[in-house]
């Protein structure tokens, strides 16, 4: 068990605005009425780790006999994992908030009879490809219109390469056939750090039972290393290198999935923005290669405070405390990014709100993500009234303290629709976005969430 409390360096409060807040949801815009100061205040909690939801749903259906989650997160994408599994044979109770998800599996997956639908979810697909490569028979993925758009060779072509025969009719997208079978040890180096890829081979290591090497991917999201791990496998990591190998046997398991830092990030946002009150995300997921926003955030002058509790399952969970801080601009280097891949968009929305001129160096992946985040970014902080620029593959953003005004255009894209939305709950500001509803891929009820930060939560 690992305990500690850190504290991130304590920002200027802002002790000037006053002002409420009223969430509108029903007409989809976020309206400041001034009246009082904006409070952010009070203990609240996120919805469940979406990575981990995946994994462990994964796991769970491809184990033998009943496992049960709890906390398993119940967002669009973790309901198509869910769906697609049950094709494969798995029972799965329905994704509820309550009482969380009983998983029976079969030790192997059986073919399905239609193609598998991934939804939203890269997540899904990518994975998912991985344990496929490892059943002797042919199915067919596909996904939404985003999720088609987005790069599927850097996970297929390492799959053929242990055996697995894929075909994409030339497109480096879904549809896609992919037939497995037996499958050969393998040594990759990753074209790009991504969990997505280094998981797929690890599943694919676990259903066809063989060695897998990887090479690269440092600070990427290490979730399914710390599981696999739990569940008995050998997974080593040295020198820049993973090296799996298929000693273990998968069972059925029991675990409690902690709340998802990546969500937490969008409130801890909308409390540094606030002018008043302090809040407190008990519960979430603390796992170093998540966290890394809560570096960038105290180098821009954020007050944090970190709990690490009890591990959960191989992950440190606890509790982050923030108030509301005076924020500066910052300089984020390449190597941070695989470590806040997923926070860019809210942190670009901070950087809107600091002193001076933040850069994000080499952010490209932004681009194949559930949208083109970065020109959407771009283009978003340009429309509320934020100086931004997209310069090679640096997202650049000049912070301004004007009020923000304009229209947000999400591109069906939770994590753009949520960070627009803490902007717009801000003094001042009048923001219409689009699509909130798309939250919901990852953050159920984030709207009402970030009502109830001005009640003060639980
Ligand atoms: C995820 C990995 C990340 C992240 C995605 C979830 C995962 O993608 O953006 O939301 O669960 O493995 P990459 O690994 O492709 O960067």
């Amino acid at each position: 068990m690992n305990t500690g409390k850190r504290l991130y360096p304590a920002g200027e409060k802002d002790t000037i605005l006053s002002l409420d807040f009223i969430l509108n949801v029903s007409s989809w815009s976020f309206h400041p009425v001034m009246t009082k100061r904006d409070r952010v205040a009070g203990t609240h909690r996120v919805p469940g780790d979406k990575s981990i939801t995946h994994r462990a749903l994964m796991l769970a259906a491809l184990g033998r006999g009943v496992s049960h989650i709890e906390g398993a997160l119940t967002s669009l994408d973790a309901r198509s994992t869910a769906r697609v599994l049950r094709q494969l044979g798995a029972t799965i109770t329905p994704l509820r908030t309550a009482g969380g998800v009983t998983v029976r599996g079969r030790a192997r997956f059986t073919q399905p009879r239609d193609t598998l639908h991934c939804g939203n979810s890269g997540t899904t697909a990518r994975l998912l490809l991985g344990l496929l490569a490892g059943h002797p028979f042919r199915c067919r993925l596909t996904g939404d219109a985003s999720l088609r758009r987005r790069p599927m060779r850097r996970v297929t072509e390492p799959l053929g390469a242990m055996g697995a025969r894929v075909e994409d009719r030339g497109h480096d997208g879904l549809p896609l056939e992919i037939s497995g079978g037996q499958l050969h040890p393998i040594d990759w180096p990753l074209s790009v750090p991504s969990a997505q890829i280094k998981s797929a081979l690890l599943l694919a290591g676990v259903a066809g039972q063989v060695p897998v090497t990887i090479r690269g991917g440092e600070g990427s999201r290490d979730h399914t290393e710390r599981m696999l791990r739990h569940l008995g496998y050998d997974v080593a990591s040295r020198d820049e290198m993973l090296r799996f190998a298929p000693t273990g046997k998968l069972a059925a398991f029991d675990l409690s999935v902690p709340g998802d830092p990546s969500s937490a990030a969008f409130l801890i946002a909308a409390s540094l923005l606030a002018d008043d009150g302090e809040l407190a995300i008990t519960g979430v997921g603390l796992n170093p290669t998540r966290t890394g926003y809560f570096a960038i955030m105290a180098q821009m002058g954020a007050t944090l405070a970190v709990e690490t509790g009890a591990d959960s399952f191989g992950e440190p969970v606890g509790t982050v405390v923030s108030q509301p801080s005076s924020l500066q601009a910052v300089d984020v280097a390449s190597d941070a990014i695989p470590g806040i891949i997923d926070e860019l968009p809210i942190l670009a929305c901070l950087a809107a709100r600091a002193t001076g001129t933040s850069r994000f160096r080499s952010v490209a992946e932004l681009r194949v993500k559930e949208s083109d985040r970065l020109a959407l970014m771009v283009s978003n902080l340009r429309a509320v009234g934020v100086e931004a620029a997209a310069e090679g593959d640096d997202l650049v953003v000049q912070g301004t303290d004007a009020p923000l005004a304009g229209r947000v255009t999400t591109g069906g894209d939770h994590r753009i629709a949520m960070a627009f939305m803490v902007l717009g709950r801000q003094h001042g500001a009048r923001i219409r976005v689009d699509d909130p509803d798309c939250a919901a891929v990852s953050f159920p009820g984030f709207a009402a969430a970030l009502g109830r930060l001005s009640g003060g939560g639980q």
